[in-house]
Formats: structure tokens, sequence, C-alpha cells
């Protein structure tokens, strides 16, 4: 079977690599599988979405295509859900709904860059976002990760990388993985970096429900549409991960131009994840402060038993969903690490060098899927290796 180089050179999706290990192995009850492996929210969407949902089965509208840009009064809906959370919104122009922020990430790219071009990513690096660009032919150019400062993106650093092919700077915030969050007057920063080089400033904010208070003031700027583009992701927000339910915000006129992609990509959004949007933006906003409260509880919970613990393991950086660790074992690398924990403290986590080249000193823990009182047993596990 033929297979472009430029695929096979990719690495392999880190998930499903890391789970593979797990293949024919079985856990005792006294010591089961801890899975720190995967974002996702531990728990299910709310009784009255999935009640929602439920009843829009019998309308048979919600088996039909949409518009390509979603449904307009969901759109809506999302633009006012901005409203409440950035205290500054897009128009329904602005707006495109998408198969996730994964597809989104892919709208934007590939309305944005030719093969060849540069974009520069931030390292520890949401992994998903170089193996895009490189299956595309465009070179992620990397942020080195500074450990001091958490990984925040140092704009002089980022300065001196734009080079006559760059065509974007791309940012987490918060993090995947580290959960560090870049303050909003950096974000200004950066913007208006972007703006004096000619490029776009792209972020992905899958995880913005989650912060607290305002990400950034960017909506507010009447100038934001000419070089800021966000790749949004309401499956954490309303915990709709395998609904894939994604939101791509730009100048209208850009969105219009990634339709075409949208149209031969997938047509549109399903109409049954539009509309459990729209009930989330509509009715959840307390369900949603609710939770973002109780994950900032389990991080802070985390992070204060994992610092009183004894262990060679140091705490790096972490966030709401993330703990970004660096591992005793000089020698080995983050994969050798992992299998190591696998293998010895039946605990699952993705390796460092999954976020980006040089990172093999790191593990990342994802302990957004486990409860709070898990936690103890979790950072038990690495005192005891
Ligand atoms: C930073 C980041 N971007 C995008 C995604 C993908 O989001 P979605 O499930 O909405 O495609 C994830 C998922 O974990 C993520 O962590």
């Amino acid at each position: 079977m033929q297979v472009s180089g430029q695929i096979a050179a990719i690495q392999p999706p880190p998930i499903t690599e890391v789970k593979s290990w797990l293949a024919g192995r079985t856990f005792p009850a006294e010591k089961p599988l801890i899975d720190l492996c995967q974002a996702v929210p531990g728990y299910p969407p709310p009784t009255e979405l999935i009640e929602h949902l439920k009843q829009s089965l019998d309308d048979p509208l919600t088996f039909k295509y949409s518009p390509d840009e979603g449904l307009p009064q969901v759109r809506e809906a999302v633009c006012s859900w901005y409203q409440r959370y950035y205290h500054g919104s897009p128009t329904a122009e602005q707006l495109c709904l998408t198969i996730g922020a994964s597809q989104a990430f892919w709208l934007t790219i590939t309305s944005l860059c030719l093969p060849g071009d540069e974009v520069i990513v931030q390292l520890p690096a949401y992994f998903d976002h170089p193996m895009g660009l490189q299956a595309l032919g465009i070179k992620p150019v990397y942020a080195p990760f500074d450990p001091e400062t958490a990984g925040q993106p140092n704009l002089e650093t980022i300065n001196n990388l734009i080079s006559p092919k760059t065509k974007a700077i791309l940012l987490v915030t918060p993090s995947n993985p580290t959960g560090a969050v870049i303050p909003p007057a950096q974000i200004t920063a950066l913007f208006e970096l972007a703006q004096a080089r000619n490029i776009s400033l792209i972020l992905d904010e899958t995880y913005n429900a989650f912060i607290g208070s305002s990400p950034h003031q960017l909506f507010n700027r009447p100038d934001w549409t000419d070089n800021f583009i966000q790749i949004s992701s309401f499956g954490k927000t309303f915990a709709l991960t395998g609904l894939r339910c994604g939101a791509l915000i730009a100048a209208a006129e850009f969105i219009q131009q990634t339709l075409k992609i949208q149209d031969s990509m997938v047509v549109c959004q399903p109409r049954p994840t539009q509309l459990a949007l729209e009930f989330g933006c509509r009715y959840l906003d307390n369900w949603v402060t609710k939770n973002a409260a109780m994950m900032q509880q389990r991080h802070d919970q985390f992070k204060a038993t994992f610092l009183a613990t004894k262990t060679d393991f140091e705490l790096t950086a972490s966030g709401s969903f993330f703990a970004w660790i660096k591992h005793p074992w000089g020698s080995l690398t983050g994969r050798q690490a992992a299998r190591k924990l696998v293998d010895e403290a039946n605990l699952i986590c993705l390796p460092g060098e999954a976020f980006g080249p040089g990172l093999e000193p790191y593990l990342r823990l994802a302990f957004g899927n486990i409860d709070v009182t898990q936690i103890p047993e979790a950072v038990a596990r690495f005192e005891q290796l």
C-alpha cells in the first residue's frame, strides 16, 4: 500500500500509541490502572442537555444538513456566549461551526498557508498542530520551551523566528500540555507583534471556559479581524467531546474563504451537535462555572499533594487539566519513562517528546478525567517508584 513520505514521517497519534501499550494487560484490583492520558472531562453533560437531544430525535430536520457555517440561531447563541465570557464578541458572520477545534485548525491552516510556508509554534506544542502542519507540507518553526516561565511565549524569541515565509504565530492558551494561561496583556502584545509583522496570531482556546475570567480583550478591538484567528472547542466546555463541537472565529472574508474547504471536507457540523451547542450556550453558564471551579479544585489538590510528596519527579508547570512533570531518569526518553510507569506504577500518561522535539525529559499528566478522591493514589504511584 502506498503512503506519501510526508505522511509516513509524522509521529503516530500519541494517545493511540500509548493506549496500545495496554493491549493484553490486566491490572489487579488492589492497584488498578490510573489513566492520566487523555484530556477529557470525566463527567457527562447535564441531564437537561441530554433530554433536549433526545427530544430532537423526533424531528426529521435533526437528520438533515445545515448551512456550511452552521444554523444562524446557533451561531447567534455562540456569539452571546462570547459576549458573556469575553465581554466582546465576534458577529455571526465571523464564525463557522466545525467538527471540533481540530477541524477549525485544518480550515485555518489550509486557508492561510501554502506548502513551504512556516508557522511559529510554541513548545511544548499540542501534538495535533505539528502533525497537521507536517501533513500539509508546512514547516513548524519551534519557539523553545523555557521551564523557568512554564513555557510562556517570549515576544523577542518569537519576533526573531519570523521569516519572509512565516504566515502565523500559533499558540494554545490555556496550554495543552502545561496548563499555563497566557495573560491578557501578553496576548495583546503578541497580537500587536503579529500586526506589526503582517502575519496572523492563531490562538487555540480549547480550554477557555476553565480560566474563570475573561481570557483576553482582543474582541473589543475593531482591528482584531486583520490579524487574529481563534480556534474554539465546546467539547470540553459542555463535556461533548464525542459530538465533535468546535468553532472557527475570524474576519468574515476569511470565513467565506474557509467555507470552500468546509464544503468539500465535511459540509457542516452535524445538526445534533449544533442543537447541543445552542442549548449549552443558552442555558448552561451555571453548570460550566460549577465544573470549572471543580476542575480548578482538582488542580489545586493535585498540585498541593504532588508538592507535599517525596518524589524525584519535578512539577514543572500545571493548570486546570494538566500537569507537566520532569521524570528523574535522565538516560530514558519520555516514551521509555511513560512505559516504565505503565509497567511499574500501573499509570498511563503521555511522553514529553509527543509535544515537540527535545522534550524527552518530560511527561504530561491529564488529571481532568480522574476524580478528586483518586488524586492521592495517583500521586502516591510516583512516590513509590
Ligand atoms: C489544545 C487542543 N486543541 C484542540 C483539541 C481538539 O479539540 P476537539 O475535540 O474540539 O477537536 C484539543 C483536545 O484535546 C486540545 O487539547
